[in-house]
């Protein structure tokens, strides 16, 4: 009798830890970073106007809840080694931004490397991880990106060093979400969940540009010459079946609206984009249910990157509650179609024209496992129409369309 009661007991204990370990990151985390607009001469007046215009566009609203600093706002540690921000940048210290972030009902993040150095030479948390989690924590960061220039190459090392600090982080007493970030060079998708990561960067910096147009595509040619939106989509379109709740693919931040800006993603032949490439970046990461995360002057945005920006149906289908990442189905030299389930049933359809040409296509609906009539919406230009078997699809050079399918 006591040992059905103990084993009664136990079960349910155990159900009850289950219940308690809450998703972190349960849909893709959206927001701001710093990096590209900003590189490392950030300041505080700047993440509190980037902040204020967060809310003021309504980005915030629309789920861009969070401001992420990158590198460049470290000063170096204090006399009991505690991590300190430089007092030029950040004159009134962490607290007092996490503070002001928090009361615009917006969260904020903070970045750090797995060496002594960051990728852009300022301080970082080698062997101090443990204390460090607790100063990100006591400051009140929500959000850690945790970059690897500087670390041993080895997989070894990296699933340690990360572990390490992902363990640091649940230790510090805050909720923290933690974002890998060593460029998909040790293919992080098998691993970085387990090691505590809730998404993990896939591929080289992304650049604002198309393509490099290198061969081969991989990491190496991509790190010596810059990746663009579409060099990123393929490395990435093809590992959907590690994304889902608590852990996403990133294909790197949103080059929407920098238009050829200097600074990071100006640097290998970032020349800018077209709107048209935009909006494609910006529909080919919802469709595969990456984080969104914009660096554009959102303080200045022209009409063309609003709109983009600001389209709720298609953030819908990146921050889809069921958290599948589209499957591509169809990838050749002039189209490449994604399919994404979502959680109320419909089905969202994205076609790129990979070409440099207008074209147009026929999709068979059927053999996308789409059957039966369903009412179709442009997402972009809202037309809708009834759809069956077949759908038939003009996309400019370069141009994504996305359609929810309905029953
Ligand atoms: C690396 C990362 C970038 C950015 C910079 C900062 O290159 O991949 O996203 O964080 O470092 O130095």
């Amino acid at each position: 009798m006591l040992k059905k009661i103990f084993i009664l007991l136990t079960v349910f204990l155990l159900q009850l830890s289950v219940y308690a370990q809450k998703t972190l990151a349960p849909t893709p985390p959206m927001g701001f970073m710093t990096w590209n607009y900003f590189a490392d001469k950030l300041s505080e007046q700047d993440v509190r106007t980037i902040t204020d215009a967060m809310v003021e566009t309504g980005l915030r609203d629309l789920g861009f809840n969070h401001i992420f600093i990158d590198d460049g706002w470290q000063g170096g540690r204090d006399f009991k080694n505690n991590m300190i921000p430089d007092p030029k940048k950040f004159p009134s210290g962490m607290k007092a931004l996490t503070d002001y972030v928090h009361a615009k009902g917006m969260k904020i993040g903070i970045y750090s490397d797995a060496a002594s150095l960051t990728c852009a030479g300022y301080t970082a948390s080698l062997n101090f991880e443990e204390q460090d989690a607790k100063t990100f924590a006591q400051w009140g960061f929500d959000y850690l990106k945790y970059d690897y220039c500087h670390a041993p190459a080895d997989w070894q090392t990296a699933i340690a060093l990360y572990e390490k600090m992902a363990k640091a982080l649940q230790n510090s007493g805050r909720e923290i979400v933690f974002g890998i970030c060593e460029w998909g060079d040790r293919q992080p998708w098998l691993w970085a969940r387990k090691a505590g990561g809730q998404l993990w960067r896939t591929t080289a910096d992304v650049r604002d540009k198309w393509t490099a147009g290198v061969q081969p595509l991989n990491n190496k040619t991509l790190h010596a010459k810059g990746a663009g939106i579409l060099d990123i989509l393929n490395l990435n379109a093809d590992l959907n079946h590690y994304a889902g709740p608590g852990g996403w693919n990133d294909p790197d931040m949103l080059v929407v609206g920098l238009y050829g800006k200097k600074g990071p993603s100006g640097d290998l032949g970032g020349v800018g984009c077209t709107d048209v490439e935009y909006r494609s970046q910006m529909s080919l990461w919802c469709l595969m249910a990456a984080p969104l995360m914009i660096t554009c002057d959102v303080r200045n945005m022209n009409e063309a990157t609003k709109r983009i920006l600001t389209n709720r149906d298609i953030i819908a289908i990146d921050q889809d509650p069921l958290g599948i990442q589209a499957e591509r189905i169809i990838n050749n030299d002039t189209w490449q179609v994604f399919v994404k389930q979502l959680a109320n049933g419909d089905v969202a359809l994205g076609v790129l024209n990979v070409s440099d040409k207008t074209q147009t296509i026929n999709i068979d609906l059927a053999a996308l496992g789409i059957t039966g009539k369903s009412n179709a919406t442009d997402l972009w230009s809202k037309p809708k129409t009834k759809v069956k078997n077949t759908i038939k699809v003009q996309a400019a050079s370069h141009e994504t369309k996305v359609y929810r399918l309905a029953k």
